[in-house]
């Protein structure tokens, strides 16, 4: 989460902000001064447009990616789909830019989530299980949806599957200036080798792929990055497959599940981690704009 919202402060959220470019700045505080990097347009996203109906297929994963400030212009259509509660949180955040970004995507989780079930986004409603990760409530006619999302400098990323338990997560890939040490606290030993071998212009792009690839899991299971992040192990070469090595040392328990590295934009890798041996990816990119009524539920 790269925003701030001041009334949550929780020693988790400390702990996750180990990935913050600014806690990596070096102790000049150089990096502190730099502009924030520009979100990518939508357009620049290799993805391709969602069909107006994807059929989710029971052993199918589908991930989504959009970029919230290009939907911004539609900001009212999105807050009015929103809970009394989602709102109240809408508030809380200290910047517009933030709270934007956060009615955006979970107008957009709503949308989405309700495409597939037939059902007004607006009447969908969410509980959360203890560790904060939230699921969808009520019986919806006994159909339901398995579903997570995450987001990184305005890219957003939903994951959603009819049978599995399923994490996303997704980072911009940006310079770290104390790498192999924050490597040495976050990940295995295995890992940080692993890391630390490769050639200097790949070493980025395989920080992010293990960070995300560790969370997705952690967001799988609903446990949260707190203790638990150097006791996943993960590949993290760069290239079109990712594979979960060991579960707190036990590796029959990782081959349980499956791993999809993400590269929903340029810049920004992620990983959606499913509890499935075997599942089916497709991924899709959000309309540049508000869907035309009737298009979409
Ligand atoms: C979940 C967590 C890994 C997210 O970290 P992040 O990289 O900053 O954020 P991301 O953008 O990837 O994901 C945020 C989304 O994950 C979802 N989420 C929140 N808690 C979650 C959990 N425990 N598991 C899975 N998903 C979770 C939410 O949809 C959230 O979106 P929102 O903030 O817009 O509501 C981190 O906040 C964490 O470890 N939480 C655990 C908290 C905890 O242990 N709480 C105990 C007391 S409640």
């Amino acid at each position: 989460m790269d925003e701030t919202e001041p009334e949550v402060n929780t020693s988790i959220q400390m702990e996750r902000t180990a990935l913050d470019a600014k806690k990596f700045a070096p102790s000049t505080g150089a990096a502190l001064d730099k502009p924030q990097p520009c979100p990518p347009a939508a357009s620049e996203s290799r993805w391709p447009l969602s069909p107006a109906r994807p059929e989710l297929a029971r052993d199918e994963i589908h991930a989504w990616c959009a970029v919230l400030d290009e939907l911004a212009s539609d900001l009212p259509a999105f807050a009015e789909t929103l809970s009394a509660g989602e709102r109240q949180r809408a508030e809380r955040f200290q910047f517009d830019r933030d709270r934007k970004r956060f009615i955006v995507r979970h107008g957009l989780l709503r949308m989405i989530l309700g495409r597939y079930l037939n059902i007004e986004p607006a009447r969908l409603s969410f509980t959360c299980e203890s560790r904060g990760k939230p699921a969808l409530a009520g019986t919806l006619d006994g159909r339901t949806l398995h579903f997570n999302l995450s987001h990184s400098d305005g890219l957003a990323l939903f994951a959603v599957a009819r049978r599995f338990a399923l994490g996303v997560d997704v980072e911009r890939i940006r310079p770290i200036p104390e790498i192999d040490q924050i490597a040495g606290k976050f990940f295995s030993a295995r890992e940080s080798a692993m890391l630390k071998a490769l050639p200097a212009e790949q070493k980025l792009e395989a920080f992010f792929n293990c960070w995300t690839r560790k969370e997705a899991y952690l967001k799988a299971t609903g446990e949260g990055i707190a203790d638990a992040l150097a006791q996943i192990e993960v590949s993290l070469v760069p290239g079109p497959t990712a594979q979960l090595l060991n579960i707190a040392g036990d590796a029959r328990e990782a081959s349980s599940w499956s791993l999809h590295p993400l590269a929903p934009a340029p810049g920004f890798t992620g990983a959606v981690a499913v509890k499935a041996r075997d599942s089916k990816l497709a991924c899709w990119r959000w309309p540049e704009k508000f869907p035309a009524a009737g298009t979409i539920r």
